[in-house]
């Protein structure tokens, strides 16, 4: 089996962020959520990997490379337009050739891995898998109608979902999956749909096997996503210290400190990562925080964030939580009168004063 990992696309509910950079390659836990999917597929026992990518091309290509260091091959597929999943598919057909394939979408995060669903997807006679998992707001992702165990309906984004069962988004075809992506039109979105090719294939006898996906689920693309899956994933890691801790610090609960980072008179209260070459001083970093590589945070206080890299935030008179903050940014109070908040955002920047 292959598998196809989809990383193109626009990223716009990830702005400002994807103004700079592709949002699977925003990390989760410092690690970016395209890394976490590769690790995910490559668990499963899958070494021909094909991602399809869009502008975002020249990047993902650099922090991803080969393959090698994951021992597996990756192919990648230039997108021409953002035009769809299903698109996506089909400009991929000459690369999975006659394959049975799991096709896995770059921005999503998925408790327990996928090794137990591809060997029964490969050792079935299904010509499809669907993962579904029951969400809150079903509206926001494609719906599946089931009734006897069967599905009987999938939809797009319905204004009026009819069930709480939504697509996650990854999916197993057999090649019956391009006769569907050549046949269908596109959407009110003018996306070529993957649900719309998987209906297509229901409404042609073809067997879709729906599969019931029971832990937790995390689509990253909105900024309030990526703080609840960096949560989930915080809690899951195995915590260690390569770095220092000096004696006047104390770190308690899941605390992963990467290599080359100090801690100097600061708390750190897990879960939480502090990447590497990071200088916490004389600070309080709170759970649920993801401070990545060669940042400083001085005389502050942080909870329940996502800093990037190369981020400065020092003398913080009241404790920031709840934000994601990108790459190369200075957070400080200025001296200089008159005293005044003074900032440099870029679009769609959101800053909340007290
Ligand atoms: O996350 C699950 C949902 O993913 C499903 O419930 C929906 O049925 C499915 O259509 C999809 O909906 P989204 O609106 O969330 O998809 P999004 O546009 O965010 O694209 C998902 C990934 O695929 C993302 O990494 C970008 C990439 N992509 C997207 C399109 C439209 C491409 O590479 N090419 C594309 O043409």
């Amino acid at each position: 089996m292959k598998a196809l990992i989809v990383s193109g696309g626009k990223g716009t509910r990830l702005r400002p962020l994807t103004y700079t950079s592709a949002k699977q390659l925003v990390p989760v836990a410092n690690k970016p959520v395209l890394v976490r999917v590769i690790e995910t597929v490559r668990a499963a026992g899958l070494t021909d990997v094909g991602i399809v990518v869009g502008d975002t091309a020249p990047e993902i290509q650099r922090v991803i490379g080969d393959g090698s260091r994951w021992g597996i091959n990756i192919e990648y597929i230039q997108q021409s337009a953002p035009l769809g999943l299903a698109h996506a598919v089909l400009e991929s057909e000459a690369w999975l050739g006659d394959s049975r394939f799991v096709m896995f979408l770059g921005d999503n995060v998925i408790q327990g891995g996928i090794n137990q669903l591809i060997s029964e997807f490969a050792h079935s006679d299904w010509n499809a898998q669907v993962v579904l998992t029951r969400v809150a707001e079903p509206q926001h992702y494609g719906v599946a109608i089931i009734e006897d165990g069967h599905i009987v309906r999938l939809i797009e984004k319905p204004r009026q979902p009819p069930s709480d069962l939504a697509l996650v988004g990854i999916y197993m075809f057999d090649p019956h999956i391009f006769e569907a992506v050549h046949a269908i039109q596109p959407s009110w979105r003018g996306e070529y749909e993957i649900t719309d090719a998987i209906q297509w294939l229901i409404e042609h006898g073809y067997r879709v096997h729906p599969y019931i996906h029971t832990g937790w689920w995390i689509d990253t693309g909105k900024t309030v996503d990526m703080l609840a899956a960096n949560v989930r994933v915080l809690d899951e890691i195995e915590p260690y210290c390569a770095g220092y801790v000096d004696r006047d610090s104390a770190v308690s609960g899941k605390v992963t400190i990467e290599k080359g980072a100090e801690i100097i008179n600061s708390v750190i209260r897990g879960p939480a990562i502090i990447g590497e070459e990071t200088r916490i001083v004389n600070s309080y970093v709170g759970p649920f925080t993801s401070i990545y590589h060669h940042c400083v945070v001085e005389n502050s206080e942080i909870e329940h964030s996502i800093i990037l890299e190369n981020c400065e935030i020092r003398d913080l008179p009241a404790r920031l939580e709840d934000s994601l903050i990108g790459r190369n940014v200075v957070i400080g109070r200025s001296p200089v009168k008159p005293k005044a908040y003074k900032m440099i955002l870029g679009d769609h920047s959101q800053v909340g004063v007290l």
